[in-house]
């Protein structure tokens, strides 16, 4: 089997011989390569869907890791989870992923992997305001962009503003990578015709104006 790129992605941040849950797994893609290929030794998968959930294991089955793997049924973290220190949730809505992690009460130590398909603004103030600390990573798939944000708590509130909410913080690596100038290209169209839209119905475009300047 192979990753697309947006898993692949979400692998790569997977520590060596992590505590692992991955969290809305559907497919399970991710949790069996990272099985397959030794890198964790157990793994429990979720769904809060009795036919994803199914689903997991008929992969795990197809790849001969199902005996590795705890398969859960439940919304979210809610469930007896033992003993664990990384996490992914892949491939939901922002906002989704933040309550997530809000309904959560066990993650001080937790390494969080998250794969946010939309409202990634939303999904940084809440990580900023909840004292997590993050830098992200981007992968193309064809013309679309995905972003992977690795998350700890800190001991105190990291300072942000609005600009940072949309444009989020790349890792150092990626300044200068396709992926990264892509996802500005992109960040910086969607709101010049945000801009566009406002001027039309004679609304303020300032706001809009100062994060344009602000994307590098
Ligand atoms: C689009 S799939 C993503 C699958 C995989 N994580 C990926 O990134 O390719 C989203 C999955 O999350 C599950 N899901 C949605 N809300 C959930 C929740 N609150 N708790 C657990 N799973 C959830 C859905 O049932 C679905 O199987």
């Amino acid at each position: 089997m192979t990753l697309t790129p947006r898993l692949e992605l979400v692998y790569k941040k997977i520590p060596k011989k992590a505590k692992y849950i991955d969290v809305g797994s559907d497919h399970a893609y991710l949790p069996v390569i990272l099985l397959a290929n030794n890198i964790i030794s157990f793994a429990i998968v979720t769904d809060i869907r009795t036919g994803p959930l199914k689903k997991s294991r008929e992969t795990a089955i197809q790849y001969g890791v199902a005996d590795k793997i705890k398969f859960i049924l439940a919304n979210g973290l809610d469930f007896d989870t033992g003993e664990f220190d990384t996490v992914s949730i892949c491939g939901m809505g922002g906002m989704l992923i933040a309550e997530i992690i809000d309904k959560a009460t066990i993650l001080e130590n937790c390494l969080l992997v998250l794969q946010p398909m939309t409202k990634h603004d939303f999904l940084r103030k809440y990580l900023w305001d909840n004292s997590y600390k993050f830098t992200e990573n981007y992968t193309l798939e064809g013309d679309k962009c995905y972003v992977v944000i690795s998350a700890k708590k800190a001991e105190s509130k990291i300072d942000y503003n609005e600009a940072d909410l949309y444009i989020g913080i790349p890792d150092e690596t990626e300044k200068y990578g396709e992926a990264y100038s892509k996802y500005t290209q992109n960040l910086k169209r969607n709101l010049l015709k945000q801009k566009q839209g406002l001027k039309i119905s004679g609304k303020d475009t300032e706001f809009i104006s100062y994060l344009i300047n602000e994307i590098h």
